[in-house]
């Protein structure tokens, strides 16, 4: 059996003590810009049968774990297939994204077939329980509500989440009983991942910048403290780390609101100010700018060495501001690891 303090990851949650080389991985570490990824996501078909089929999202999981040695593995899955288990029709076109037929209340979507049709993602899990090295955390997520009902509503990604905040505006009730019924959703999915073996937990906010006050703690903050307590109740030692990305409400305020573990942080914000003013026993995650692991070099290994200096007194996990991004070069990412290690 594996002690929990093999992992780094997870004994970082436990301590809640800074590390001269803190845990490390990446958003988006399976993905296009692996060559290994897109072969197998052809072997698939597509990437909805790539998240369905166990074996191939088993491998495509374990792809940067074996070229990099990350700490951490993030289930490979997205976050559009909760609302595809409650009955909504998902696609998703080449080159360009997710589709799916909008919605403007609830009355379609429905809980009875979510055990069923994420039964693979479950399968995913225990599969990687076996073949993951054992210092490797399992990391399991969802999206929050508010980002996937903004693409429930709007049926596609959309630059500022235009649809929902409309039916948020014009139909409150209808768009209070489609979150509402994600939260019930998000909750049952991730107690069945932690099941399975996910042993930290990370809730995406994605689109957490275009909500602000009093519409912010509603859609935004209420829903993922309602998760989080949810999932304490199920499993009080699981660490939950959420990615409030990019919002301008204050993140201790969020950190101390929603009961979480850990904050995820985007590229854009204040570190200094953070690092000073963030609650202590807060684990911190970030902040990479995607953007420089495109280029690479000097500038990065700058950038890496900031991250690490401005972070060194507290918690952190090395990490980025949002997911590697397809043009990547996966030279640069053994850098950015030597970097990341380096004392
Ligand atoms: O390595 C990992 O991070 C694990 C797997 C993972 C994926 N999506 C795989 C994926 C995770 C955690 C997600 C989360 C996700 N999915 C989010 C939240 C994080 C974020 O990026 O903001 C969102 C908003 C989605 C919805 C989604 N999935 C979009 C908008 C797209 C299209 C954009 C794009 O990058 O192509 C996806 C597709 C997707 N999800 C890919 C991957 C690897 C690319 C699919 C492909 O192979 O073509």
């Amino acid at each position: 059996m594996t002690k929990a303090s093999d992992k780094k990851l997870l004994t970082l949650f436990e301590s809640r003590q800074a590390q001269t080389v803190p845990p490390v991985w990446l958003m988006r570490q399976a993905g296009r810009y692996l060559p290994e990824y897109r072969k197998t996501r052809e072997q698939a078909g597509g990437f909805l049968d790539l998240c369905y089929t166990p074996e191939l999202a088993e491998e495509v999981t374990l792809q940067p774990i074996r070229r990099y040695g990350f700490d951490a593995a993030i289930l490979f899955a997205d976050i559009l297939l909760l609302p595809q288990a409650m009955g909504q029709k998902l696609w998703f076109e080449t080159g360009e994204g997710p589709r799916l037929t909008p919605i403007v209340n609830a009355n379609s979507l429905t809980l009875d077939g979510l055990a069923n049709h994420l039964a693979p993602v479950f399968e995913t899990l225990k599969r990687l329980s076996v073949s993951l090295p054992p210092e490797v955390t399992r990391i399991g997520f969802a999206g929050a509500p508010w980002t996937v009902a903004s693409y429930m509503v709007a049926g596609r990604g959309t630059p500022d989440q235009a649809p929902a905040r409309a039916l948020a505006e014009q139909d409150r009730q209808a768009f209070q009983e489609i979150i509402d019924m994600l939260v019930v959703a998000s909750i049952d999915y991730l107690a069945a991942q932690i099941d399975a073996g996910a042993e930290v937990i990370q809730l995406f906010e994605s689109w957490a910048s275009s909500l602000h006050g009093a519409d912010f703690e509603r859609w935004c903050v209420a829903p993922v403290a309602r998760i989080i307590a949810g999932l304490k109740a199920y499993a009080p030692n699981v660490p939950i780390i959420a990615f409030p990305r990019a919002t301008s409400y204050d993140l201790t305020a969020y950190a101390n609101e929603t009961g979480c573990d850990g904050l995820s942080l985007g590229a854009d914000c204040d570190r200094r100010k953070l690092a000073d003013t963030l609650p202590p026993e807060l684990v911190v995650q970030g902040n990479l700018d995607p953007q420089i692991l495109v280029a690479g070099g000097a500038a990065m290994l700058k950038e890496i060495a900031a991250i690490k200096a401005d972070f060194a007194g507290r918690p952190f996990i090395f990490n980025l501001g949002h997911g590697i991004v397809p043009q990547t070069p996966p030279a640069h990412i053994g850098e950015l690891i030597a970097a990341v290690r380096a004392v």
